[in-house]
Order: C-alpha cells, then sequence, then structure tokens
C-alpha cells in the first residue's frame, strides 16, 4: 500500500479552517472536516458542472455546500436528523426579499417570559434561567413562522447562539460547564441572523440542486446504481465519540426528532462478529470488528453506486485501545480492494500518540485520506 506524507492536509482534516468560511461556518461542528479539503479533491478528481458528488456521512454538510459553491450537483445522507437539518440550512437556496422582511420584523421582537420552560435537569444545568428564558421566547416565536425555509434559517441561528449563549463547553465526548457571565442570548442571535443574512446576499450561489436526508451510509436507498462521479466522505473514526450525547442540548431542546437507533451508527452493532469472511483478522477488538463489518456493508453500497472510474476521497483516523491500535486507513483500504475499488493511494495527514492511562504510549495513530478510484 502506497503510503505518503501530506502535512499540508493537517489542519485541512479539521473544521478550524471553515471558521473563517462563510455559511461553512454557521453552526460549528468539531467532527468536520474543512472546505478547503474538500474544494482540493474537487480540482485533483476534475469535477465540473456535470458531475454528481455523494458524501454518505455528511454531518453538517461541508462537502455538499463546498460543491454547491462550485456549481456541482451533490447528494448527502447522515443518521442524525439534526445534522441533516443543519446541512439542509446551509445548502438550501433562499427568496432574500422574503427572508430580509421577516428578518426585520424578528429583531424587533418584543421579549415576553414564556408560560413554561423545559423541565430536564441537563437543560437547567448548562443555561441561566433568564438565558432559558430568552431561548424558549424565541424559539416559540421562530416555530409560529408558515414558511419552513426562513423558520429553518432562524432555528439554526438560535441553536448557535443558545450553545454560544450557555455555560457548556464541549470536550471531546464530554459536555463541561463553566458558569461564567455571557452577553445576552438576543445579542448573539441577532448578530447571528443578521450575519447569515449577509453570507447568504454575498454567496450568490445559483441553484443548484443538493439532495440531502437522513439516511444510512449502509443502504443508499435514494441512489441509482452507476450513478455518482465522485465520494468525498469522511465515515465516524473507529472507537471515537459517541455523537448522540454531546449534541443532546440543540437535539432535546428544539426539535422532537424520534431517537436515533443506537445500531444505525456505524460501529455501534452489539456482541461479537465473525470477520473471517472479509479477510480480517478476529482477534481485533470486538467493536472494530463491528465496525468493519459496518464499513465493509458501506464500501459495497458506494462501489453499486458509483460510475466505473469514479473517484472516492475517505478521511479517517485510526483507532486507539488500551493494549494496541488499529490501522483503520489500510484496514479500510484492504476491504475497499476487496470489493473491486483500485486504492491509488494513502495520504497521511498527521500522526498522533495513543495513550492508555493519558500518559502509557500504545503507539501511534494515523489520520489520512484514503484515495480510491473504481
Ligand atoms: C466524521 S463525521 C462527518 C463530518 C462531515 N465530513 C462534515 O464535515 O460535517 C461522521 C458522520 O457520520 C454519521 N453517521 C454515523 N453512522 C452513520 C450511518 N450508518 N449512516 C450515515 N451516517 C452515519 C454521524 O452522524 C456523523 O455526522
Amino acid at each position: 500500500m502506497k503510503f505518503s506524507k501530506a502535512l499540508k492536509f493537517k489542519k485541512l482534516v479539521t473544521f478550524i479552517p471553515n471558521k473563517k468560511e462563510p455559511i461553512h461556518n454557521w453552526y460549528y461542528f468539531k467532527e468536520g472536516f474543512s472546505k478547503n479539503l474538500v474544494d482540493i479533491f474537487i480540482n485533483q478528481f476534475k469535477l465540473n458542472k456535470n458531475s454528481v458528488v455523494l458524501d454518505p456521512f455528511c454531518g453538517v454538510g461541508t462537502t455538499l455546500l463546498a460543491c454547491k459553491q462550485k456549481r456541482i450537483k451533490s447528494f448527502g445522507f447522515d443518521v442524525s436528523p439534526f445534522f441533516v437539518f443543519v446541512s439542509k440550512v446551509k445548502t438550501r437556496n433562499y427568496d432574500l426579499n422574503e427572508l430580509k422582511e421577516l428578518i426585520s420584523e424578528v429583531v424587533k421582537w418584543k421579549f415576553e417570559r414564556p408560560k413554561e420552560l423545559p423541565k430536564e435537569k441537563f437543560i437547567r444545568k448548562v443555561f441561566s434561567r433568564y438565558t432559558l428564558e430568552d431561548v424558549i421566547f424565541y424559539k416559540n416565536k421562530i416555530l409560529e413562522i408558515k414558511n419552513e425555509k426562513a423558520r429553518d434559517f432562524l432555528l439554526l441561528a438560535l441553536i448557535d447562539s443558545a450553545i454560544k449563549a450557555s455555560w457548556t463547553i464541549k470536550d471531546g465526548a464530554v459536555i463541561r460547564i463553566n458558569k461564567k457571565g455571557k452577553p445576552p442570548l438576543k445579542k448573539f442571535f441577532k448578530y447571528k441572523v443578521k450575519k447569515m443574512f449577509k453570507d447568504l446576499k454575498r454567496s450568490n450561489i445559483k441553484s443548484i440542486p443538493v439532495f440531502v436526508e437522513v439516511g444510512d451510509a449502509r443502504k443508499l436507498n435514494y441512489l441509482e446504481d452507476n450513478s455518482i462521479d465522485a465520494v468525498i466522505t469522511s465515515p465516524p473514526y473507529l472507537n471515537k465519540i459517541e455523537y448522540t450525547k454531546i449534541y443532546n442540548i440543540e437535539t432535546s431542546l428544539f426539535f422532537d426528532f424520534p431517537r436515533t437507533e443506537l445500531r444505525s451508527h456505524i460501529g455501534s452493532r452489539v456482541g461479537d462478529v465473525d470477520v473471517s469472511d472479509l479477510d480480517l483478522d478476529n482477534n481485533l477488538p470486538l467493536s472494530a470488528k463491528a465496525y468493519f463489518k459496518d464499513m465493509n456493508l458501506t464500501l459495497n453500497e458506494i462501489y453499486r453506486v458509483c460510475k466505473d472510474n469514479a473517484k472516492l476521497a475517505v478521511v479517517i483516523g485510526g483507532g486507539c485501545y488500551p493494549d494496541r491500535v488499529v490501522e483503520a486507513d489500510k484496514l479500510i483500504a484492504k476491504l475497499a480492494e476487496r470489493i473491486g475499488f483500485k486504492i491509488k493511494k494513502i495520504l497521511v495527514a498527521r500522526n498522533s500518540w495513543c495513550t492508555r492511562a493519558r500518559t502509557i504510549k500504545v503507539g501511534k495513530i494515523r489520520e489520512s485520506i484514503i484515495l480510491l478510484e473504481k
């Protein structure tokens, strides 16, 4: 397998560069990658306005929006209804005149104390009473809006503002609380709404179709065989954070989504599975075996929907276990090759130490971009 050091990707495999990118920065998603990374592969794969791109793990829609900005059609799926909501708001086409009129009303809304506040303890713990009252006041007003696109646009602005006005700090897989004074929610909210509108006005993106829906990467029901020119994606990392928990505030405060089945997440099957049929080692940790089984199903589906010669860039990190490191890039590339993909290259974006008990070094893990071709 051809590994090559590609340190220029070190930052680009993270969400950090998106903080400066209009629209991409409407909602901060620590597990995302950057628009610039997608741009590099759009160029390298020579994609153009006749191409169709897929991201079966679309998260907050970085691939989809980057494609739209280059006038390229795309499909995106994610198992989380909340991330799909964020992706939709960021990739929709808006009627700017209508939105402008609405925003001029919104900034004049006069606060009224809501009759009821959420009862959940964890919600009460992360907001001051005043902030929570503001959040619920704005939420109730926004939910009265009939126009779905405008309503969702304002709701995303409110969600982002509520998190900023809360006492939470997302720290890896946990939410920490720091009860320091914060500016009032309405300040964050009005600023955010105006900024989002400005981004849209400046972006001047034509109406490029972006199809994004809740879906499972292991069964891409919406897509026909041989219909995709390129896949730019990043599956959940092996043995990494449980996504649903750290977005609990966003999902439970603003939506009544049905709880996403844990089993629909990659690698979350319960019990032991046999991976010898995939030519993998049955001594791998149980969670790794479940993960590679699911990744194999996903790669099969991707193979089905890709056209011949389709190009793939798959961003993936290694697995860190107390007794060993699992080279996810190598094993996923191996699975892809068994299915029929050609491995072009594995770009190593960064190396880090896998440690146990915080200090004991177990081994080095790679974060890589696997380049494949059908
Ligand atoms: C590393 S993140 C992708 C981030 C994305 N590249 C971005 O920039 O926003 C992996 C995503 O896979 C999603 N996911 C997990 N299991 C899935 C499944 N079975 N089908 C589709 N999406 C899934 C998670 O909800 C998460 O959003």
